[in-house]
């Protein structure tokens, strides 16, 4: 698929893309800032060196030890994010754009043993980002920080549907009513849960409804995800709390679109 097509399928087609990292080697940077939270809240080195023996036990940490990894600024994130997929930022967005400023960094831990009472076990519920003030023009990037194979990741309905499933609930007057929220709402299956190795990410346009599920698996789903938008497009209600300038290299282009 060529820039051309991404910007197409992103903008005016199925709203969302698997694409290729132009340099997936900056990706390790991302995986070194989840360690070194852990080390900071270990007070020692700690054991678990690698992110898939993390994601393995991750859902042994007591609370406080989670909200310590969730409440990290990632400070590098997001420009780590942007050095990784330059060429699709540019391809969407021009190389002039606007970056969210810090890149959310999401967890979907598992139960631990003998028990699911506490609110980590919260799904994401189902919303479309454009709900939360930023532009028409924005994107979301999503890229996990590890193979994802399985339903722990985050699930996208095309952008068509998306938005026909939201005008059938306002023609009955029930704009984000139970059936969203409930996930029953007619045409609610055909949201397709995202499947990436390492090295891919996930581009979406802030029509696309989304959300994730309940981890039922052993191990801990890991994300960092971040926001662009062109600066020569409208901003909305997020602005510069959320958004600096960001030159992509010129050079940038994209490494593959794959699904
Ligand atoms: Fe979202």
């Amino acid at each position: 698929m060529s820039v051309n097509a991404l910007f197409e399928d992103i903008f005016r087609g199925r709203g969302w893309a698997i694409v290729d990292a132009d340099h997936p080697d900056n990706l390790r940077g991302l995986n070194n800032l989840i360690l070194h939270s852990v080390d900071d809240i270990s007070g020692e080195k700690n054991a678990t060196s690698e992110i898939e023996s993390l994601r393995r036990t991750m859902h042994l940490l007591t609370e406080d030890k989670i909200n310590t990894i969730k409440s990290h600024s990632y400070v590098e994130a997001s420009e780590i994010l942007a050095c990784a997929f330059p060429g699709t930022i540019s391809g969407l967005s021009g190389n002039e754009v606007f970056l969210q400023r810090r890149a959310h960094m999401t967890l979907n831990v598992p139960a631990p043993p003998g028990g699911r009472e506490n609110n980590r076990y919260l799904p994401s519920l189902s919303h479309f980002d454009s709900m939360s003030g930023i532009s028409p023009y924005t994107v979301t990037l999503w890229v996990p920080i590890h193979d994802l194979d399985d339903d722990t990741g985050v699930w996208i309905i095309d952008q068509e549907t998306s938005m026909e499933i939201m005008n059938a609930e306002r023609r009955n007057g029930r704009v984000m009513g139970g059936d969203i929220l409930a996930m029953n709402a007619p045409r609610m299956e055909k949201r397709v849960f995202a499947r990436m190795t390492y090295g891919q990410g996930l581009v979406f346009s802030p029509f696309c409804l989304h959300g994730s599920v309940t981890n039922e698996t052993e191990r801990a789903r890991i994300c960092f995800n971040t926001r662009f938008q062109s600066r020569n497009l409208p901003l909305h209600l997020r602005t510069s709390d959320y958004f600096s300038c960001y030159d992509v290299p010129k050079a940038a282009v994209p490494a593959g679109i794959t699904s």
